[in-house]
């Protein structure tokens, strides 16, 4: 993992004020030879001093980015693999089996201890809850940290790729987000256009019926829209998101230049979400050659495409 664990002099540099200093040295025994700072760091270390406890640390240092974490559930640990990069994007393909959901990418893919409670919803509640302590300090806080520290009110988008029939499995997606919703921890619009952001972003794709979305009120799922079709059907409040496959609706392989027909597709349907307030992603761009990868990023990134869609995160945190 390219994410140093955060240094404590780092992590509490605002202490090492004087003030702080001393009233941190009365904590730990002197010797009849005053220590210097770096053995009063040491010390400290081994304390256990609840002063160097920072209450919501769990993402401490990392920068969200916008990266779309493909496949997600298929990373050694799902989830915080991704958060631990600053990945602000995570998707899971979801299957209704027996009125619950499962992950993994293909039927065959699925076991009982892998379901969307036990790999999203549950690990997202313990980290927001943890992210946002009920303290005398907070009981005038009106919104909720998100997962990352270092950018409290960037929510994490969660993609729920819907597997199996979208009308059925629908339901089963909005009722499991309860433990989310009742904490007030997902993004919302009202039915008069009012959104809140919340920590989490859901947005169905894959068979996700638009309508059943549509008809969410007030919605905390929203419909991954179709970038090359986008129409007036579409808004932010429906749709924070428009995705399409990069390999049909632009095609370039990221090997010799661009030319102006490639160009202008990313160019008009990036204008077309903007337009709509909807951000884009291009997903099946191409994976090899490196250099044929990373100069398709570039220039999405370039042409304000706001989602870079990724297999290998660590490559694509290094285009930030
Ligand atoms: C440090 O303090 C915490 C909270 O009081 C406690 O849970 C933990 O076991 C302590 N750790 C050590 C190494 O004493
Ligand atoms: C679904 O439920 C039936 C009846 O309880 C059971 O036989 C079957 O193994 C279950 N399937 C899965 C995938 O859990
Ligand atoms: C919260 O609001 C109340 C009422 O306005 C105020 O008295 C109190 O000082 C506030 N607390 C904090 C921590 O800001
Ligand atoms: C929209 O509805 C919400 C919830 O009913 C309400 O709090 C908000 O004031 C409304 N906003 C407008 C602009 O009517
Ligand atoms: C807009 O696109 C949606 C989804 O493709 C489609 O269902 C709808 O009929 C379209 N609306 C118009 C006005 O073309
Ligand atoms: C750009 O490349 C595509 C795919 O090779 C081709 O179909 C198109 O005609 C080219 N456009 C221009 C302006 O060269």
């Amino acid at each position: 993992m390219p994410n140093e664990p955060p240094r404590l002099l780092e992590r509490f540099r605002p202490m090492f004020s004087l003030l702080a200093l001393t009233t941190i040295a009365s904590l730990v025994s002197l010797s009849s030879q005053r220590p210097g700072v770096l053995d009063e760091i040491t010390m400290l270390e081994t304390s256990n001093s609840t002063l160097l406890r920072y209450p919501t640390d769990f993402t401490q240092n990392i920068v969200p980015k916008s990266i779309h974490s493909h496949n997600d559930y298929w990373r050694d640990v799902p989830l915080l693999t991704a958060l631990s990069l600053g990945v602000a994007s995570v998707e899971a393909d979801v299957w209704l089996v027996n009125q619950t959901l499962f992950i993994g990418h293909e039927m065959a893919a699925l076991t009982p201890a892998r379901t969307f409670n036990s790999l999203y919803v549950e690990p997202l509640v313990s980290i927001i809850e943890g992210q946002n302590p009920k303290s005398q300090f907070t009981v005038n806080q009106t919104s909720v940290n998100g997962v990352f520290d270092t950018a409290s009110s960037i929510p994490l988008q969660l993609l729920v790729d819907m597997k199996t029939d979208g009308p059925s499995t629908l339901p089963f997606v909005v009722s499991a987000l309860q433990p989310l919703r009742e904490r007030g921890f997902l993004t919302t619009c009202e039915s008069n256009g009012t959104c809140t952001l919340g920590a989490v972003t859901v947005v169905g794709t894959g068979n996700t019926p638009l309508a059943g979305i549509q008809a969410l009120s007030p919605r905390d799922v929203f419909f991954d829209a179709p970038l090359t079709a986008l129409n007036a059907t579409f808004d932010n409040t429906i749709s924070p998101l428009a995705s399409t496959d990069y390999e049909v609706a632009v095609g370039w392989s990221g090997i010799g230049s661009i030319n102006q027909t490639q160009l202008s597709a990313i160019q008009q349907f990036v204008a077309d979400a903007h337009g709509l307030g909807i951000k884009a992603r291009f997903w099946d761009t191409p994976g090899w050659p490196i250099h044929a990868r990373n100069n398709v990023w570039q220039t999405l990134i370039d042409e304000g495409a706001d989602w870079l869609n990724a297999d290998d995160l660590d490559a694509a945190a290094t285009m930030f």
